[in-house]
């Protein structure tokens, strides 16, 4: 019986995850879950992030942690988001953050003239290392002569992995095409060890077609052909900016789904929006994002029939306009769900 931690979080998180959370217990009523109080709330009322018996818990008693999103304006710091979310990313060593970019409806591209076939790519986005880790520091802070530094990690071993994960993925599944992405013509140290691990990497798949290209050029041809992409492998901060282009790509944030992911050891599923303050508490949110990333959990767990259930379902909610307002529709947070259950 498969055991989930439930981290609800701040804003939509909690509405969108309790409309995830219905959609899991219709599919896989054997699931079971825990629900923790981590988040803004916890925060403002007793000074409480991310207790480490919590992480350790996270990291040893749960098949897997399912997160809304963190991010409250009450708390401009965001120092429980960093402790919640990058906590659990680095401590539990999470290196692949999963993101797919399918569009299921050629209605809700943004782009003129693409079918469904033409944006089908997933970002292995490397996610334990890279700007994100907090390397730095500030000197003479809040003065004409201040000086802030943040500096860029990249590990042997964290980029190979990565790079692994991405040909072992595109193999396993079919695909022919693997693009990495970087600024090595600018980021002379860093990117420069991608551009060798990578080449190593893809000399052990002769049957992959392994290419590169700068990030600012891929941000370009993702809109322009994303009909070229398969499987897409790059840095923290480039996979960040990246997969919000692929989410618009794919018919915005609110359908946007993500895996963190340590094989064998360890995951987080999140949707890859955000808390949406805008929107929060009016129950307009898309539960789409979640309910997906829902589907991506039951893969990991062993049963890819119940995702394929699941996007099937969404597709027809979308191919029905049965979608949210932000998606041209009229349904709230909680009708949408329920669409999405009726067809299930
Ligand atoms: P956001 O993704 O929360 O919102 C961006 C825009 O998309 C907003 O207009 C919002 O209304 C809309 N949107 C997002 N999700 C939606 C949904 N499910 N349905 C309909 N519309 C949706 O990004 P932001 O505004 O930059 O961030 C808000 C807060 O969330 C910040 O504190 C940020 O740090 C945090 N954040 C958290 C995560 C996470 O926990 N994984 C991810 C991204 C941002
Ligand atoms: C995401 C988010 C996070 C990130 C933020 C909230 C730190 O944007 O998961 O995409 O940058 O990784
Ligand atoms: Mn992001």
């Amino acid at each position: 019986m498969p055991k989930i931690a439930v981290v609800p979080g701040d804003g939509i998180g909690p509405e969108v995850i309790h409309e995830a959370l219905r959609v899991l217990s219709f599919l896989a009523p054997d699931v079971t879950t825990e629900a923790f109080d981590l988040g803004a709330d916890r925060y403002l009322r007793d000074g409480t992030t991310m207790p480490p018996e919590v992480m350790h818990r996270f990291g040893t008693e749960f098949d897997a942690v399912l997160l809304g999103a963190l991010g409250d304006p009450r708390v401009p710091s965001n120092v429980h988001a960093k402790d919640i979310l990058l906590g659990s990313r680095f401590q539990l060593d999470l290196y692949i953050n999963f993101r797919p970019c399918k569009l299921l409806d050629a209605r809700y591209c943004p782009l003129k003239d693409k079918t469904e076939a033409d944006v089908d790519f997933v970002v292995f986005r490397e996610n334990t290392e890279g700007i994100y880790m907090g390397v730095g520091g500030q000197f003479k802070r809040g003065t004409a002569d201040e000086i802030a530094v943040e500096e860029e990690i990249n590990t042997r071993k964290g980029v190979e992995r990565i790079i692994r994960a991405a040909f072992e993925w595109a193999v396993k599944n079919g695909k022919t095409k693997v693009c990495m992405s970087d600024k090595a013509n600018a980021m002379r140290h860093g990117h420069d060890l991608w551009q060798r691990v990578f080449k190593l990497v893809a000399a052990e798949y002769p049957g992959i077609k392994a290419s590169h290209l700068y990030v600012d050029v891929l941000a370009m041809r993702l809109v322009q052909a994303p009909q070229d992409f398969q499987v897409i492998v790059t840095n923290n901060l480039f996979g960040d900016i990246l997969t919000d282009i692929g989410a618009a790509l794919q018919g915005g944030i609110g359908l946007a789904s993500s895996g963190n992911i340590h094989p064998g050891k360890a995951a987080l599923f999140e949707p890859v929006h955000g808390s949406a303050p805008d929107i929060a508490g009016q129950g307009i949110a898309n539960p789409l994002a979640s309910i997906l990333t829902v589907g991506m959990m039951l893969t990991y767990l062993g049963r890819p029939e119940l995702e394929a259930r699941v996007q099937a379902a969404v597709q027809g909610c979308l191919k029905s306009g049965q979608v949210t307002r932000e998606l041209g529709g009229t349904l709230t947070t909680r009708e949408a769900a329920d669409a999405v259950i009726a067809r299930l």
